[in-house]
């Protein structure tokens, strides 16, 4: 398998998404990484509710959804960027919630590789104003959503969308995201979504930000 094909799922780890069980159901594949390799900035309690138990049930809902319809076998970023209603708000979180996992580790902050500073200047001027606006989104973000970096047209550009939103209906491929539903940070900071931004720009795999570019 080449980059390009490896990446046009969406994510990195295509394949291990999108393995399916005998009755055709997709599997909740094994989280990257330990339950509490985040710790401090994200508690193993977190991971275990927000991948164990909620994308879990995206999962769960999912499956039950596509049965019978005609994205039942299709991918997992197909079914995202073309149902509508539950079957795309469960497909989209699903896609979604992995897209986040994938691009955390928990071996200190780091900072974006080659490519990435390049495209972060280029788009934002710096790496430092990047970050103020993504953080920015992330903070004004009314309710819950996500806040994407999307690669488009040689650009980076921010884009913060409500609910299950993802760049997959727009037909763009995000190469970083940022959970902001309440679930993500509740258990830890509470109501505090700033303190959990700050926590998040902790555990950013700037290495799998580059992979994703990469890909393209
Ligand atoms: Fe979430």
């Amino acid at each position: 398998m080449t980059e390009k094909n490896k990446c046009k799922c969406g994510l990195l780890s295509c394949e291990a998404v999108n393995a399916k069980d005998g009755d055709n159901r997709f599997v909740l594949k094994a989280l990257p990484y330990g339950e509490d390799a985040l710790e401090p900035h994200i508690s193993g309690r977190t991971l275990a509710y927000h991948y164990g138990k909620h994308l879990a049930a995206y999962i769960d809902n999912l499956n039950k959804l596509k049965t019978g319809t005609p994205f039942e076998n299709l991918p997992l970023h197909e079914i995202a960027a073309k149902a509508t209603g539950g079957l795309f708000n469960n497909a989209a979180q699903t896609f979604n919630h992995y897209f986040y996992f994938e691009a955390l580790q928990g071996n200190g902050e780091g900072q974006p590789g080659e490519r990435t500073r390049q495209l972060l200047e280029e788009s934002f001027g710096s790496v430092e104003q990047f970050k103020e606006q993504f953080t920015q989104a992330g903070a004004t973000l009314f309710g819950s959503g996500w806040v994407w970096l999307v690669l488009a047209d040689g650009k980076l550009k921010i884009e913060a969308l409500a609910n299950a939103g993802t760049p997959l209906t727009a037909g763009e491929y995000p190469v970083l995201t940022m959970d902001v539903w309440e679930h993500a940070y509740y258990l830890d900071t509470q109501n505090a979504r700033a303190k959990y931004i700050e926590h998040f720009w902790k555990v950013v795999d700037w290495a799998k930000v580059e992979e994703r570019i990469a890909c393209f």
